[in-house]
């Protein structure tokens, strides 16, 4: 298999480097080849990330089109929701949206309110215990709490250890008030996220901010892209997604192995986005933004590729095939796969990140880097 996409993938890369430069002979090629890899904006030796074969599309990880049934909530008013937080008393939904406002969507009268202006890229959400916003903006790389009532901002934290945030991305609150969030990267901003993805190095880190003493500490370091996180319905553990090795992490919290880590789910079928937990707690929702396939894994663990996608945008854009594929995958409290809800050609949805079960348990809401809507999808039409 890699053989033929080795060929593929060459050929591909010959076309477009042709296309920008005329070749006059051999040295030519040589000399503008080199100077194109010492350009690539990651480091000139990306890691060898080696993931195991991916899972074929069969059993639980068959393809299908259940996503397509959707209900779309909100169209055209809610900009590429990153992800969703459900209110309390189940009147509206927090959604986060591209152009820095955090909207509310009223489930009963279908209305979307301009809620609050928090600025650059708003991502992750949760309420902490007295129900205000959690957000994690990584435009100013701040954890933000927004007040319930009053929609006034309060910034809790920007760096930790003296390393600032370079891509606050996903939270949870615990029930003793203590908000466990991710930086991604470190290394490189929202607008180039994939930079990190491609280089394979671990600049990913799980925070925990404790509101009575106003400080951050660092759970877990060298992380490979740190992004959805979750907690068990007892807070035992906690989940945390590693979106570049493709698996989710269980770092047990109490007991006898608490601050051990285990892996929850490896090798999965696409690289995971946010999770979430349902309220009855014997479930996980897991968004996978990218889809895996052998042109993937391959360029993966080819370091010269990497550079090259990373040197030019256009190149990255004819690889990733995210904008194609929805899915989400269902977990049991054991890490094992359930039930796979996808869009496989994206007719409908595409490039989820989130998807949130209503506290009922009845849909889960979900949304991604594609459309202006959020789905509302019936879990129980399956
Ligand atoms: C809400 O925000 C959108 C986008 O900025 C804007 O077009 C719309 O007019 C706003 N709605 C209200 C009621 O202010
Ligand atoms: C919390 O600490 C940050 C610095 O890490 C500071 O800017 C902020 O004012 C503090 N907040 C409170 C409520 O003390």
């Amino acid at each position: 298999m890699a053989g033929v996409f080795k060929v593929v993938v060459s050929g591909l890369f010959a076309a477009i480097l042709a296309s920008y430069n005329e070749p006059r002979g051999a040295q030519d090629w040589a000399t503008r080849y080199s100077e194109l890899l010492s350009q690539s904006p990651i480091d000139d030796d990306p890691a060898v990330v080696n993931l195991p074969p991916y899972p074929a599309a069969k059993g639980v990880y068959k393809h299908n089109d259940k996503l397509q049934s959707l209900t779309k909530l909100g169209e055209g008013e809610l900009l590429l929701p990153e992800d969703v937080q459900p209110d309390p008393t189940g009147t509206f939904l927090y959604v986060t949206n591209q152009d820095g406002w955090i909207r509310k969507y009223y489930l009963a009268t279908a209305k979307v309110e301009n809620w609050t202006y928090v600025g650059g890229r708003p991502l992750g959400l949760a309420l902490d215990n007295a129900a205000n916003l959690i957000v994690c903006e990584p435009g100013q790389n701040q954890l933000i709490q927004i007040s319930k009532d009053t929609g006034v901002k309060t910034i809790l934290s920007t760096e930790a250890e003296g390393v600032k945030y370079g891509l606050i991305d996903e939270v949870i609150v615990a029930s003793d008030g203590l908000i466990y969030f991710t930086d991604g990267t470190y290394k490189y901003p929202l607008a180039t996220w994939w930079y990190d993805l491609l280089e394979g190095k671990p600049h990913g880190r799980l925070l925990v901010y404790d509101p009575k003493t106003n400080t951050t500490s660092v759970l877990v370091k060298n992380i490979q892209f740190a992004n959805g996180v979750a907690l068990s319905k007892s807070e035992d553990y906690l989940l945390y997604c590693e979106s570049t090795t493709a698996r989710v992490i269980k770092l047990h919290l109490k007991g006898s192995n608490k601050g051990k880590s285990e892996v929850f789910i490896n090798n999965l079928p696409g690289h995971p986005d946010n999770i979430h937990r349902n309220k009855a707690g014997d479930r996980f929702y897991l968004a996978l933004l990218f889809n895996r396939n052998a042109l993937y894994d391959f360029v993966f663990k080819t370091p010269v590729l990497k550079l090259l996608l990373a040197w030019d945008e256009k190149l990255y854009s004819l690889y990733d095939n995210s904008p194609s594929i929805a899915r989400v995958l269902e977990l049991d409290e054991e890490g094992k796969p359930l039930r796979l809800f996808e869009d496989s050609t994206g007719k409908v949805i595409a490039m989820l990140t989130t998807a949130v079960p209503s506290s009922d348990g009845r849909y889960l809401y979900v949304g991604g880097l594609r459309d202006n809507f959020v789905g509302r999808f019936s879990l129980s039409t399956d």
